[in-house]
Formats: C-alpha cells, structure tokens, sequence
C-alpha cells in the first residue's frame, strides 16, 4: 500500500476522541485551535486485525484479571527475530504500563537516592523526568551536534561516567529527537564503556520499528554477538510501531538472571503484577498481522519526510534539519533565523503549531523545536507552509 492509499483508508480526526495530543491543546499550550504536531502518536486507525481481534474480545465481554498466553510470546519473538534477529525468551520478559513508567522503576530498583545516573542529550524529557524525580543525580552527556547530524563523544561520555560514578546509563534507540539509528560499532563503544566501568545500561528500543532510512536498527542485546546482553535491560513496546500508545502494555526484556531477580524484587515492593488484557490482545494480533499496515505507515512518514526537506531547503534553507534514520520525529534548529527565545511565539501564536519545544529536550537546545510527521500530508503542508511564509515576513 502507498502513502496516498494508506491515508485514503487509515486517517481519522481526533478531535474530541480524548486524544492527548488534539483534546488537550487548550489544556496543554492554551489555545484550542492549533495543528497538533507535537505528541508521538499518529492520526491513523491501526491495522484492520488489531481492531478486529479487539471486538472479538470486547464482545466476549469479560474484563478480569489476566494471563500472558503462549501464542503472545510466539508472536512477539516471531517479530523480533524476523525483523531485528533477535529472539528473547519467555524468562526473561516482565510487562509493563507503559515505557516510561518502568524508566521510573529501572531508577528505583538498581541506584539509590543521589546516585548519577546518565542520559545523551538532548533526549526525550520524561528521561531526565525519571532521574530528578527520584531524587537520582541526573548527568547529563551532550552529544555532538554537527550541521544537525548527532553522534557521541566517547571521551566525554567515559569520562563523565568516571568523574561522577554513574551507575545507571538509559539509551535511546533510535534516538528521540536526534533521530539516529545507532550503529553497531557506536553501540559497540558505548556498551563497552559501560561495562567496563560497572554501568549498567538500560536500552529503550520503543521505536525500533519506526526506520526510515537505509540503516539497520540493531538491539543492543545482539550487539557483537550478545557480547553485552548480560550488562543490559531492553525495553520496548508495540505502541509507536502500530499506534497503540494509550494500550498501556509495554516489555521489559532482561536476559541477566541477578539482574533479573533484584527487579522481582523492586517489582515486589510496587506489587507490579498485573498485563492490560486489551494492550495484549492488540499487540498479539498487530505482531502476527501488522506487517503491511507498517509499511504502509513508514511510507507516509518518509514522504512527509522527503516532504519537509525539499520544502524548507527551498523557503528557508537556514533551518537544520536533522536527518532522521529513525523516529518520526523530525528535529529543527530554528536558531538562524530567529532568537531561542522568541521561538515559542513565532511556532504557536504565528505559525498556529502545537509542537514539542526544544528546551523540554534539553538546556542547550532553546531554539529547536519537534514535529511528528506520522499524520496526514495535509497538516505537514499546512506546518511547513505556515512556517515559511512567517519566516519570510520576519
Ligand atoms: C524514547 C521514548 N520512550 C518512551 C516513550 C513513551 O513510552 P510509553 O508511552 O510507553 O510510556 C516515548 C514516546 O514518545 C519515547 O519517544
């Protein structure tokens, strides 16, 4: 299925659905009537057999407590092994309410109160949100930012781990906002940076699915041969991948038995024990039946994509654009043409957008902003068009 068809049968309005990112514009930025570019879930109807299997199990009609069957293992490794060659096993996996959520427990269940623990900047904010929350000490490393292309200083990284004793490190793979598929060999680095100095690393591969270029996403439990799967936890979900986000059910993947035990233990103390019968029963038919209906999706994304590009390189080359490998979440660097500070004026109360601010990201990145390109054509043209045109009368 092209974009074109995938839109024509897939798109749907939100509004008034109880949708985050469109219900809550007046809530969230003060005005009710902006494009909704900002929160990372899509305009789109999952897949046919999602939906399908949901009704089955609605009509049933009994809601009680729950059971991960077999078939939703099969499904899940069937998927993984398939599209990233990675096969986890039964043991290994705990379930939870969401990603972040269990960022929040990671913190709690292996560092102690003032412990460092690391992320790479910018980086999605409920990231750093686990760490302060928690009364954690949160280091922050930056990446290197070059013409918008991100890659990591390794010096920096080691030595900030060293320097401040980090005991936790929370990847982001693919990386949000900076839009990369970490390579093996920069996986390679990292992991073994972390390793080497006690680090345990905690990996979060939501968007694993979400590839947009020509790289291989790799899960750093297969990186070089496994060889740091026992310094790891995996997380992941199949919300970004078919749009499943309010679904509430998400994995924790930890093939180290100890490390394994001491979260059964912390899981213990938030008596974590419960799976979302409805989150598992959507993910279990969109891994044995969503294959196409991604594709589909990935077309869209990577024709707004191709899209935005084009558009601004022509109406206003001097915003950076950070190549996206991965995510749909586009990075801008508005900075040449307007002071950090004005930008949240000129993208709202100009361009009329509702979009993730670069700030939230980062301290040093007051100036960018986020969109979400997983939606309709039509309101990555008005975004782009609106942006163009108030850059122009600036
Ligand atoms: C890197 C990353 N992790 C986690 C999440 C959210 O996960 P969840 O909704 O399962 O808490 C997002 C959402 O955008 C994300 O970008």
């Amino acid at each position: 299925m092209n974009a074109e068809q995938f839109c024509a049968k897939y798109a749907v309005d939100r509004m008034g659905t109880s949708s985050l990112k469109w219900d809550a514009l007046q809530v969230r930025f003060g005005d009710p009537d902006l494009i909704s570019m900002w929160v990372a879930d899509m305009e789109f109807r999952t897949c046919d057999a999602v939906i399908e299997a949901m009704t089955e199990r609605a009509r049933h009609g009994v809601f009680g407590y729950s059971f991960v069957p077999d078939e939703y293992y099969e499904a899940f490794f069937n998927w993984e092994e398939k599209h990233h060659g990675y096969r986890p096993q039964k043991d290994w996996m705990r379930f939870s309410t969401g990603v972040v959520v269990a960022l929040y427990w990671f913190v709690n269940a292996f560092t102690k109160p003032g412990d460092s623990v690391m992320i790479l900047t910018p980086v999605y904010y409920p990231f750093h949100n686990a760490v302060k929350d928690n009364g954690r000490k949160l280091v922050t490393c930056e990446l290197t930012n070059t013409d918008g292309r991100y890659t990591i200083d390794y010096e920096k990284f080691e030595k900030d781990i060293v320097d401040n004793d980090v005991k936790l490190f929370i990847q982001c793979s693919p990386h949000n906002p900076a839009g990369r598929v970490w390579t093996e060999d920069e996986l390679d680095t990292v992991l073994g940076i972390c390793k080497r100095h006690n680090v345990l690393v905690v990996s979060d591969e939501i968007h694993q699915d979400i590839i947009l270029g020509d790289k291989k996403q790799i899960p750093s439990a297969i990186v070089k041969g496994g060889k740091y799967a026992d310094n790891l936890i995996t997380v992941t979900a199949p919300s970004k991948t078919f749009n499943l986000a309010g679904l509430l059910n998400s994995h924790i993947i930890i093939e180290n038995p100890e490390i394994r035990a001491q979260y059964d233990n912390y899981a213990k103390t938030v008596n974590q024990t419960e799976v979302n019968i409805m989150g598992l029963t959507a993910a279990q038919a969109a891994y044995t039946q969503g294959e196409d209906w991604l594709e589909g999706a990935l077309s869209v994304m990577r024709e707004n994509y191709e899209y935005v590009c084009k558009t601004l390189k022509e109406g206003a080359p001097k915003i950076v654009i950070t190549p996206l490998e991965g995510t749909y979440l586009m990075w801008l660097d508005m900075r040449a043409y307007l002071d950090p500070d004005s930008v949240k004026d000129f993208t709202q109360n100009k361009c009329r957008l509702a979009v993730d601010y670069g700030e939230w990201f980062g301290s040093q990145c007051k100036g960018f902003i986020r969109l979400n390109l997983a939606t309709e054509p039509k309101y990555v043209k008005a975004a782009i068009e609106n942006i163009i045109k108030n850059i122009k009368a600036l």
